[in-house]
C-alpha cells in the first residue's frame, strides 16, 4: 500500500516521463510510452487508484499531487505527439523535393515529312489564288479513271500506266485526272480546285515507287485559254522555287486533254547551264498540262460550246526532290532518320 510519501516522489517520476517522452523518435515508440506511463498498470494509475486508502487527511494533497503528474504527462505526450508529426512532414516534404531550377529533359521534336511539307506549299500557293481544294478516292473504277477521260479499253495509253487492278471494274487510281471528272459530275462551272492524293503504279525502281502523290489542277469557265493555264503555271511555280526559272511548254499528248503539253522549267540546280540533274539538257521535266478535251465536257453534262478549261497534274515527289535537292526517290519512303531529322521544326 503506497503511502503519502508515495505520492510526495511522483514529481521525479514525473520529470523522468517527460525526458523518457522526449527523447522518442516515432508515434509508435510514444504511444508504447503512453502505456507504460497512463496505462493500468503504470504507477500514476496505480496512485490515483490507491487514493482511498490513504487516511482521509492525507487525502487532499495526495490527489491534488496524482492529478497534476497525470495531467502534465498527457500534456508532454500531446505536444511530443505534435512536434513529432510536424517533424515527419517536413521530412516527407524534404525527400519529395523537386528542383525546379534543374535543366529539363529534351524530347525529341517531329516535323511533318518532306512529302506533306511541298504538298502543303502547293495547296497554300493554290488557295491563294481562289483554287478550292478537294479530294476523290483511291480505289476507283474502270469508269473515272479511264473511259470518261477519253481512255477506251483499248487505248495505247491504259497499257502505259501499269495499274494495279482489284477485278475488272475496280482498280487502285493511276493518276489524280479522275477527280477532275467526279468534280465536274457533280458541280457547274466556273469551277477552279485542286485535288492532291495518292496514285498506283505498278512500277518500282531508283525513280518509280508503286505508290505516290500527284497534285491536279482544273479550271473550267467561260473564255478560259491557254494563256491562262501559262500565267496560272508561270506564277505558282516562281512562287514554290522562289527563284526565277524559265518555263518551257513542250507539245505533248494525253487523251483527256487538246491540245497537250508538258512543261519543263530551267534546272533548279544548274540554272540551265547542264548539270547530272538535268542530264546536260538545262531543263526538268516537272509537269502535264492541256485544255480540257470537249468529250470529258460531254461525259459529265457540261456545254462545252459555251465553257473551256484547263487541267494539270504534277508530281509532288518530283518537286520535293528538286526542291530540297533530294536525289533518291526511295528516301521518301523508307523512314530514314537521317533525311527526316533535316525536316523536324
Ligand atoms: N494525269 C496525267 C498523268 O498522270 C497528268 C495530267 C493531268 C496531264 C491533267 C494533263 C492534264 O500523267
Amino acid at each position: 500500500m503506497p503511502d503519502l510519501e508515495a505520492y510526495n516522489q511522483l514529481e521525479r517520476h514525473v520529470l523522468q516521463a517527460v525526458e523518457d517522452i522526449q527523447s522518442t523518435q516515432s508515434e509508435s515508440e510514444l504511444d508504447q510510452l503512453r502505456v507504460s506511463l497512463l496505462g493500468k498498470k503504470a504507477l500514476v494509475t496505480h496512485l490515483i487508484r490507491s487514493i482511498r486508502h490513504l487516511p482521509s487527511e492525507s487525502r487532499p494533497v495526495a490527489g491534488k499531487s496524482a492529478a497534476a503528474a497525470k495531467s502534465r504527462i498527457e500534456q508532454e505526450l500531446q505536444t511530443k505527439r505534435v512536434d513529432l508529426r510536424i517533424a515527419a512532414r517536413n521530412r516527407r516534404l524534404e525527400s519529395e523535393k523537386v528542383d525546379v531550377t534543374l535543366p529539363g529533359r529534351e524530347c525529341s521534336r517531329g516535323g511533318p515529312h518532306p512529302l506533306s511539307r511541298t504538298m502543303d506549299r502547293m495547296l497554300e500557293i493554290f488557295s491563294g489564288i481562289g483554287f478550292d481544294i478537294v479530294v476523290g478516292p483511291e480505289i476507283e473504277d474502270d469508269y473515272h479513271n479511264f473511259e470518261a477521260l477519253n481512255i477506251p479499253p483499248e487505248h495505247p495509253a491504259r497499257a502505259m500506266q501499269d495499274t494495279f487492278y482489284f477485278n475488272d471494274q475496280k482498280l487502285l487510281r493511276t493518276h489524280t485526272s479522275p477527280v477532275q471528272i467526279r468534280y465536274m459530275e457533280n458541280n457547274s462551272p466556273p469551277m477552279r480546285v485542286v485535288a492532291p492524293g495518292r496514285v498506283y503504279r505498278c512500277d518500282s525502281d531508283i525513280t518509280h515507287s508503286p505508290m505516290f502523290h500527284q497534285l491536279e489542277g482544273l479550271v473550267v469557265d467561260e473564255h478560259t485559254t491557254f494563256a491562262d493555264l501559262k500565267g496560272v503555271l508561270e506564277y505558282f511555280v516562281q512562287e514554290f522555287f522562289e527563284v526565277d526559272l524559265n518555263l518551257r511548254f513542250r507539245p505533248s499528248y494525253f487523251p483527256f486533254t487538246e491540245p497537250s503539253a508538258e512543261v519543263d522549267i530551267s534546272c533548279v540546280f544548274c540554272e540551265g547551264s547542264g548539270c547530272s540533274v538535268c542530264k546536260k539538257s538545262g531543263w526538268l521535266e516537272v509537269l502535264g498540262c492541256g485544255m480540257v478535251h470537249p468529250a470529258l465536257y460531254q461525259n459529265v453534262g457540261i456545254d462545252g460550246e459555251r465553257f473551256t478549261g484547263y487541267a494539270f497534274g504534277m508530281g509532288v515527289e518530283r518537286f520535293t526532290m528538286l526542291r530540297y535537292g533530294v536525289n533518291d526517290l526511295r528516301l521518301f519512303f523508307r523512314n530514314d532518320l537521317e533525311l527526316l531529322r533535316q525536316f523536324q521544326w
